[in-house]
């Protein structure tokens, strides 16, 4: 187990965490798989009461609980482990519902700290490298389609779950998540929107007082985690345009991408954030050829760092030679499988389209042997 008690050591880990770095093939046991693997999707009652409704998650990943406090240990520092108490202490009046009850049914099934837990879901708030992509097929369909790329990949593919979000007998909404998270980063409201987040700004940005920032915000309730809001308004809106509302005005924990779809043509937007509102949205517009929107990690109106331009160059060179006619399920996660918008950290591709909720797929994605 790795505790980081100094905080020079810890920008050195995050910094070194944001360049690619070798797998530890030492460790890589033979028997992980190499091809794309189908998520499991699991069924999350919302009628339900909130301590219980990941129960049947919880018990199929419960081997991993050793492995998920070992990630928290080796991603916080210790210093602020008592306010993630005081935050636990008062849970129900300080994170909304249902995240504080799930939270703490969490725990309690895991055997965790609710603080713990609290910090688990700061560390999936705020740092996935990712890339999404808007289209709009020949026949106006829209599509959406997402990598997910995270660092400590290996835990999270092995926790990558697929969720039915349900009333009763009627699916109100999807989502991917990972197994002991309450919040969302890639969902679908059948016949209404797609959503994905994709991180703002790199980590060097978010180091200093990082963590006291996240727990601050929480404790004096000025502002939500961006999962929260992303899983509230899949929940409560069922329209493109609503939710694209609701997510460029509610003031969140950290500046993020916010890649929405719709189910009619011309629905499409990447909501570039800062905490307190939208900085700019970049809609599709086929009539004037625009009939895709892509982002991996940078303003689009600005040029990607050298370090890291190929993603986002290689995106739009896939997406340019494809052609509108040509989008479908298939072509666009062939898109989201070339190199290095797929890469050694990618967790999961999904590919969705609102207008047809059937098509809903995510593959846990594992590097070369
Ligand atoms: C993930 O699951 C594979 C089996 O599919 C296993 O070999 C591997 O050890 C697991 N890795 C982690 C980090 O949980
Ligand atoms: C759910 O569907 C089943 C079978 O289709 C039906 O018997 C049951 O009454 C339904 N429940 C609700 C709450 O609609
Ligand atoms: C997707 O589009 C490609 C290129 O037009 C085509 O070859 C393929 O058959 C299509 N696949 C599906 C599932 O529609
Ligand atoms: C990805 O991993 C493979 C083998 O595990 C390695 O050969 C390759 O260089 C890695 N790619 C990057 C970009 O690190």
């Amino acid at each position: 187990m790795l505790v980081l008690r100094d905080p020079a050591a810890i920008t050195t880990l995050l910094v070194a965490l944001a360049l690619p770095l070798p797998l530890p093939l030492c460790c890589t046991p033979l028997s992980r798989p190499s091809d794309p693997q189908p998520v499991k999707t699991y069924n999350v009652d919302l009628n339900s009461d909130p301590r219980q409704r990941w129960n049947e998650v919880l018990h199929d990943h419960r081997h991993y609980v050793p492995a998920i406090l070992d990630m928290i240990r080796s991603f916080i520092p210790q210093d602020v482990l008592p306010l993630a108490e005081q935050i636990a202490e008062d849970i129900e009046n300080l994170i909304p519902s249902p995240f504080a009850q799930e939270i703490t049914g969490i725990a309690n099934y895991w055997g965790m700290n609710v603080g713990d837990m609290i910090l688990l879901n700061i560390i999936y708030d705020i740092t996935a490298y990712c890339t999404s992509v808007v289209a709009q097929d020949g026949n106006r369909v829209i599509w959406h389609a997402r990598n997910l790329d995270y660092e400590s990949s290996d835990l999270l593919r092995n926790l990558t779950i697929s969720v039915n979000f349900r009333h009763g007998n009627k699916t109100l909404y999807q989502a991917v998540t990972v197994a002991g998270y309450a919040g969302v980063l890639t969902g679908q409201r059948p016949h209404g929107f797609t959503v994905s987040v994709d991180q703002r700004g790199s980590k060097k940005h978010r180091l200093g007082p990082w963590w006291e920032n996240e727990l601050t915000a929480i404790l004096y309730k000025s502002s939500s985690f961006v999962t929260f809001l992303i899983r509230q308004t899949l929940e409560e809106t069922q329209r493109f345009s609503e939710a694209v509302l609701k997510m460029s005005t509610t003031v969140i924990h950290a500046p993020v991408y916010i890649i929405v779809g719709g189910a009619s043509q011309g629905e499409g937007v990447v909501i570039t954030r800062d905490r307190v509102a939208a900085l700019d949205r970049f809609y599709l517009n086929p009539l004037q050829g625009r009939w895709y929107v892509l982002e991996t990690n940078y303003d689009h109106w600005l040029p990607a760092p050298a370090f890291d331009s190929e993603r986002r160059a290689v995106g739009h060179r896939e997406m340019d030679k494809l052609g509108s006619e040509n989008v479908n399920s298939t072509t666009l996660y062939q898109v989201l499988s070339t190199a290095p918008v797929l890469n050694n950290y990618t967790t999961y591709t999904t590919v969705m389209s609102a207008s047809q909720p059937e098509v809903f797929n995510t593959q846990v994605r594992w590097p070369p042997l």
